[in-house]
């Protein structure tokens, strides 16, 4: 069985005071709850903090929002896979639709930040999902298609397993219109299927796929619970410590 992995997508939000705070009540609600795997991705600037707060939690991990794929170098503004693994981080997310919408990120750069993450032993987080005149025009298979093929160029079957996927359709996010459980369910269903021509059955079966697009905790189980669904990656939400703990309790009662 999948463990399923709920991660707190912080954006550009939390200031380091803010995220010390969240962290007090977030660690205090979640308790010894370890039945999914919990990931907090606050921005760059709070990554340090974060990180020395988490060496004595064991049920929390460390992600970062995005890296560059350079190892050093002229690059201003960017941050490398090694600067993250120094403080500990395990995860890193690439391709996020507002990375690609708003920073020109495309699918052939997501590729090259995955690879560099992933040699530096870090964990990608790839986003994928359709927009909404996508989906009006039954695209939604063709892009996801495109996105993965694009994306995942290059990697091998045991490399695709160390990765995250993260299914979060453009209409979903920060708009409060989650997608129904059997809309997210048909697309992780074909994501899934994508991953073992890709790859092989084998490789499909173990990858895991997040659903990503207005998760709160009223509507985490019944997501959840659909058999492609293997976690979250809760933006606004996740702001709040006592409800981003509901999501993730809720998500944990599933795993029994
Ligand atoms: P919201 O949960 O705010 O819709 O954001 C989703 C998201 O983009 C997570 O990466």
């Amino acid at each position: 069985m999948r463990k399923k992995i709920i991660a707190a997508n912080w954006k550009m939000n939390m200031t380091v005071n803010e995220a010390k705070s969240f962290l007090d009540t977030f660690v205090r609600e979640l308790g010894d709850e370890s039945r999914a795997e919990v990931v907090v991705i606050p921005p760059f600037t709070a990554l340090a903090e974060v990180s020395n707060r988490l060496t004595d939690v064991q049920n929390v991990k460390l992600g970062a929002q995005n890296l560059h794929w350079e190892k050093s170098g002229a690059f201003t503004g960017e941050v490398s896979a090694a600067m993250l693994r120094e403080l500990f981080v395990r995860y890193v997310v690439v391709g996020h639709s507002e990375r690609r919408t708003l920073f020109g990120e495309t699918d052939a750069t997501v590729n090259k930040k995955a690879r560099a993450a992933l040699d530096a032993t870090l964990k990608p987080i790839v986003c994928i999902g359709e927009t909404l005149a996508q989906r009006d025009a039954n695209q939604v298979e063709q892009v996801l298609e495109m996105q993965l093929k694009g994306s995942l160029a290059g990697f091998s079957a045991e490399e695709l397993q160390q990765m995250v996927l993260a299914y979060e359709p453009v209409w979903a996010i920060g708009t409060g219109r989650t997608a129904s459980p059997e809309q997210a369910q048909e697309a992780q269903a074909f994501i899934r299927k994508t991953i073992a021509t890709i790859a092989d059955p084998a490789t499909a079966d173990k990858i895991r796929i997040q659903y990503g697009g207005s998760v709160k905790a009223d509507n985490a189980s019944a997501l959840m619970s659909q058999p492609d669904i293997d976690g979250a990656l809760v933006g606004g939400a996740s702001l709040d410590p006592r409800g981003f703990a509901e999501i993730v309790k809720a998500t944990c009662k599933l795993q029994d």
